[in-house]
């Protein structure tokens, strides 16, 4: 299974194409439409134009083959809370319990970790990693009032991390991510439209079941949301690492 390519700088072998692309098909790229309107170049205007999109950020994304995996490891992620493990919400503050980050020992996790191994399995070759092996290193679940923000943090000692939604009541604050290279600007236009080519943040409605997988230097943040806070927000989270030699010179490095 491969994932939907969504913008036009995923596959390298396919770069060129798909660049031409987008100045062929305005309707699939219409965030371009400016650029897209000197098909037939005015006398002042280069000709055999190209749009090369220089070093993207990729996010990956899908839903869980079985959305009922939600709720057997909602009941899995509440039987922990109940026993007391894990980091209770600070006293006197609002709902924002973290569980051990050691999940993906459980058995009960083991069919998300399966989810994970394979999906971040596709990715690292995507992404042409040369490893003998990856893994979880850390897996962990928040149970939080629904309108709890959260920070702009990257994770660490990883290489790619993820979360999937358990439990997303209406409006609950979104997961938002920022561009690696957004403090590189000094200075920042005003913009009559957002699109690919000056948007700084991103973000998908949270929904029960979706999965989001990025490279793990991309800063991320919880949105403060506008939900009934009788409902939980339940998010697993997750980081892979590799195994093996990265044999470059100067930077030879063994992760075992
Ligand atoms: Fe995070």
């Amino acid at each position: 299974m491969v994932y939907v390519i969504a913008t036009p700088f995923y596959a390298a072998d396919h770069f060129f194409g798909l660049c031409m692309h987008v100045f062929i098909d305005s309707q699939e790229f219409g965030m371009l439409d400016t650029l897209n309107k000197v098909a037939v170049a005015k006398p002042v205007e280069l000709t055999a134009k190209q749009l090369f999109m220089l070093f993207p950020t990729p996010m990956f994304t899908g839903m869980l083959p079985d959305i009922g995996m939600c709720d057997r490891i909602e009941r899995k992620l509440r039987e922990i809370h109940k026993s007391g493990k894990g980091y209770p919400s600070p006293s006197g503050k609002i709902l924002a319990y973290m569980t051990p980050d050691d999940l993906q020992i459980l058995p009960e996790m083991k069919e998300l970790v399966d989810v994970v191994m394979e999906e971040s399995g596709i990715i690292l070759d995507a992404l042409a990693i040369r490893r003998e092996s990856h893994y979880v290193t850390n897996m962990w679940a928040n149970i939080a009032n629904p309108n709890r923000r959260h920070n702009y943090h990257i994770h660490s000692n990883c290489l790619l991390s993820g979360l999937v939604y358990i439990k997303t009541p209406k409006n609950c604050g979104r997961t938002i991510f920022a561009s690696p290279r957004m403090n590189l600007k000094n200075i920042e236009p005003s913009y009559f439209q957002k699109n690919e080519l000056n948007a700084d943040v991103f973000s998908l409605p949270p929904e029960k079941g979706r999965m989001l997988i990025w490279p793990s230097h991309v800063p991320h943040a919880v949105e403060q949301g506008t939900a009934n806070e009788a409902e939980d927000r339940i998010v697993v989270a997750f980081n892979v690492m590799i195994r093996g030699l990265i044999d470059q010179p100067t930077a030879r490095l063994y992760l075992g």
